[in-house]
């Protein structure tokens, strides 16, 4: 892990500049990376292979008409060792979402607080939970839906900055085809999101940090759309966000 000095400035005025906040800011950040690590580093994964195969047919053609085969043969090593990275990456970084399971949100959501609390207290964040899906199951990938869920509260702490409340809500709801919904409220009571950004917030690498990587979001909006669901916001600047996570519920 690399010491580099966090500089504490999240472009949210309700952040503060408070020196006790440097360490829990950088804590948060750190959290958040190694939440994202998994994702991205597949997802690159999966670019990069797909980009060899393209560079892999043509530079076969180019050499094939050179005469120059000791170039030709590092050529074809090098494209080969870097294959085989990707695939080694995309093994070890890979969620495991092949092995699909029936999700209790609510056990995600305790656990996934349960590693945030600390944040909270130390923020003075008051944290309501408001269980009222039954049931509270979906299909899918736990380790995932942690992701996503971390993310949002992430996202919720530290638009609080401190001094706030942090209220995470279940429901079920018919969804507009008639099939069941489970949808889960992240509501915070931060500064709220202007009008200009609202429209940007799930693309990769919007970010309005000063450290931010703007992936929390990209990355949540594909774990919701893996679970035929999707994630929705309302703010209102001033008066908080709510983030609102829909999945296809699935009866035990
Ligand atoms: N709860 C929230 N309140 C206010 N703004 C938010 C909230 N969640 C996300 N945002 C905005 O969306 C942007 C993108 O969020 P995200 O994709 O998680 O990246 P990051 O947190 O690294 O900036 C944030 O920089 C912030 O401007
Ligand atoms: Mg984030």
């Amino acid at each position: 892990m690399s010491s580099s000095q966090s500089e504490n400035k999240t472009g949210n005025p309700a952040a503060g500049s408070a020196s006790a906040g440097n360490d829990l800011q950088e804590n948060l950040r750190r959290l958040d990376r190694l939440a994202n690590l998994g994702l991205v580093s597949a997802s690159i994964a999966h670019e990069i292979k797909n980009g060899l195969v393209a560079v892999n047919t043509y530079v076969q053609v180019l050499l094939e008409k050179g005469d120059d085969a000791e170039m030709a043969e590092v050529v074809r090593r090098e494209l080969k060792r870097i294959d085989a990275l990707a695939t080694q990456m995309l093994r070890l970084s890979s969620p495991k979402s092949a092995v699909l399971a029936t999700v209790r949100v609510h056990h995600v959501l305790d656990h996934s607080l349960r590693l945030l609390e600390h944040q909270m207290s130390g923020r003075l964040i008051a944290l309501k939970r408001d269980y009222r899906a039954i049931p509270d199951t979906v299909r899918g990938d736990e380790s995932q839906l942690q992701q996503a869920f971390m993310n949002l509260v992430l996202n919720g702490i530290e638009a609080i900055g401190s001094n706030g409340e942090l209220t995470v809500r279940t429901e079920n709801s018919p969804g507009a085809d008639g099939k069941p919904v489970l949808q889960i409220f992240f509501q915070d009571t931060g500064p709220g999101i202007a009008a200009e950004n609202l429209a940007r917030l799930f693309e990769p690498f919007f970010t309005t940090k000063k450290n931010g990587t703007g992936l929390g979001l990209a990355i949540s909006q594909r774990v919701a759309e893996d679970h035929q669901g999707k994630i929705t916001v309302a703010s209102e600047v001033g008066r908080g966000s709510t983030f609102i996570v829909s999945l296809a519920a699935c009866p035990e």
